[in-house]
């Protein structure tokens, strides 16, 4: 667990819970031939890593550009919601992909970065973690550490990840939030964590492409809506949704629909498929 205080500074070295990342590492460990990821960047201070990777897919960069930000000053969340957490203090990285499967089966990825989240860190962390669905992570059902926002920008998408490691308790920004200290998680520094998630989100997006966006492949690594139906923890609950357009639904989650919806059945036996929402666990 990290101590309750932040000690004051201005040097990145100043904190030694929150050691700066390892740009020139995590470039070796992950932008090597045959990689998903040919460039890797990790900038002090930024807006918001997916607005800057937005920016590279409508210059034309290719598809596998990686851009962590140490410090965000106006991070993005779904729903319109901001992202905030101190410097250094988990990650806040965007991911440029070009997907060469029909677009139909795009709203996939953001599940496939989910998936891959809790998969890469599930081991290595020792906590027990899920997808609340859409793509929040959560530990033990209940407290989220990590949440993804994917955006469709002309013929790329950009999938962002915000990650909570170190924060303490005094900085979570809803009392249901958590992180990878605050849970005593066996894995914290922040390189080896950014290693696995982006090697198993190169993984599963390869599967992914080799299925076509078929969510229903055959392999473990192409078998993604098993893999989604296997981590998510929303999926025999009862929930409470709240949709656009100031709309609302409730009932029993049974399932995830080849397009990734959320299938909801009401106590009149009527189900619903549900594309977009925030999703309540009510018991
Ligand atoms: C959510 O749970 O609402 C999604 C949060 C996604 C936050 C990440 S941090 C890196 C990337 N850049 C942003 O502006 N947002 C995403």
């Amino acid at each position: 667990m990290t101590s309750p205080e932040a000690p004051r500074g201005s040097s990145p070295w100043s904190d030694l819970d929150r050691p700066p990342l390892r740009e020139a590492a995590l470039r070796s460990a992950l932008v090597v031939d045959g990689s998903l990821w040919r460039d890797l960047r990790v900038v002090d201070r930024t807006e918001s890593t997916n607005s800057d990777v937005a920016a590279a897919a409508r210059a034309g960069s290719p598809e596998g550009l990686v851009v962590l930000a140490e410090e965000q000053t106006a991070g993005r969340g779904r729903g319109g919601r901001t992202w905030r957490a101190p410097a250094r203090s988990g990650l806040a990285l965007s991911v440029l992909l070009r997907p060469p499967v029909p677009r139909e089966s795009w709203g996939w990825l953001p599940l496939l970065a989910g998936v891959s989240v809790t998969a890469a860190l599930r081991e290595p962390s020792g906590l027990d973690l899920g997808l609340k669905w859409p793509n929040d992570v959560l530990v033990d059902g209940e407290r989220k550490l990590a949440g993804v926002l994917a955006e469709v920008v002309e013929d790329a998408v950009v999938l962002g990840l915000g990650l909570n490691v170190s924060l303490r308790r005094a900085e979570l920004p809803v009392p249901t939030a958590t992180s990878l200290a605050l849970e005593d998680s066996e894995m914290l520094d922040r390189d080896p964590v950014v290693r696995a998630v982006l090697r198993e989100l190169a993984r599963r997006y390869r599967g992914f492409v080799t299925a076509g966006g078929d969510p229903d492949g055959p392999t473990e690594a192409t078998g993604l809506r098993s893999a989604y139906r296997s981590a998510c923890v929303t999926l025999g609950r009862a929930v409470r949704v709240e949709l656009p357009g100031d709309k609302e639904a409730s009932g029993e989650a049974v399932d995830v629909d080849r397009s990734g919806r959320l299938i909801v059945r009401d106590g009149d036996g009527t189900t619903n498929a549900l594309a977009a929402g925030d999703v309540a666990h009510v018991r």
